[in-house]
């Protein structure tokens, strides 16, 4: 194979840049330093988060394609990029919770911390300009996102991931409180694994401390959230096989 090299901009998120590359197939992600609050009210440079982030990422996407989950993850080809299969991405924020936080304390007034007997999931739209609404089954019918068979099969890989972290970080003394994935379609109709996963898009407590490695730490004004996200990683580092 020639080597692959990244061509184009396709698009520059708020956390990351995906380039297309030398190979029709393939894209190149590339992890920012920025971070923003979802309101846009706070927005930093943060020396060394891309790569914390990259490494993290690219962990848990390694377990997860090793449990036969399909997942857009190639590799990681540096600091702050991996390459990533091309996927059409479905526009659906997926959260998955164990434990009540963030959004779900506001709008059910429940106590931050409170432990779900099972986890639960939630469907958000992503659009911008609607602010990522959250939607149920009928909403993603109307709007004939995807067929009610996708909508299951993504719940049931979703709950699986979930329950794949669950063991990942409680063998390291962290309790994954919630998580954000994002799924995406191949050219054959494969349900995959997209995105990231990482301290921006997860809730991760120390399991004795109840101490945050997130971005809560950033969100809530708590310190140097790259003492969380370090943390996490180095953690992580400890249990690789
Ligand atoms: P929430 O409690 O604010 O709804 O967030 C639930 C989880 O989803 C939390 O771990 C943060 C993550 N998340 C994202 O990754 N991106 C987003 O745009 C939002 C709203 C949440």
């Amino acid at each position: 194979m020639a080597v692959l090299e990244k061509t184009q901009m396709l698009s520059d998120g708020k956390d990351k840049t995906i380039y297309n590359t030398t190979d029709p197939d393939i894209y190149l992600m590339e992890f920012k330093n920025s971070v923003t609050t979802n309101d846009g009210e706070k927005r930093d440079e943060i020396t060394g988060k891309g790569h914390v982030n990259n490494e993290i990422s690219s962990l848990l996407f390694e377990r997860i394609n090793g449990i036969d989950i399909k997942t857009h993850f190639i590799k990681k080809i540096s600091d702050t990029e991996q390459l990533i299969k091309k996927l059409y991405i479905i526009p659906i924020e997926v959260v998955v919770r164990n434990y009540i936080a963030g959004s779900l304390v506001r709008r059910l007034g429940l106590d931050e911390g409170t432990p779900l007997y099972e986890p639960i999931l939630e469907f958000y739209y992503k659009d911008d300009e609607l602010g990522d609404p959250m939607i149920n089954t009928d909403h993603i019918r109307i709007l004939d996102i995807i067929s009610q068979e996708t909508e299951g099969e993504i719940k049931e890989i979703a709950f699986m991931v979930n329950e794949t972290l669950n063991q990942i970080f409680s063998r390291i003394g962290i309790t994954l409180v919630d998580v954000k994935l994002e799924f995406g379609l191949d050219i054959k109709g494969n349900i995959i694994l997209a995105d990231e996963i990482t301290p921006d898009t997860c809730r991760l407590w120390d399991i004795e401390t109840g101490k945050k490695l997130d971005k809560d730490i950033y969100r809530r004004n708590m310190g140097d959230m790259m003492l969380g996200y370090r943390e996490v990683l180095s953690r992580l580092k400890s249990i690789r096989t």
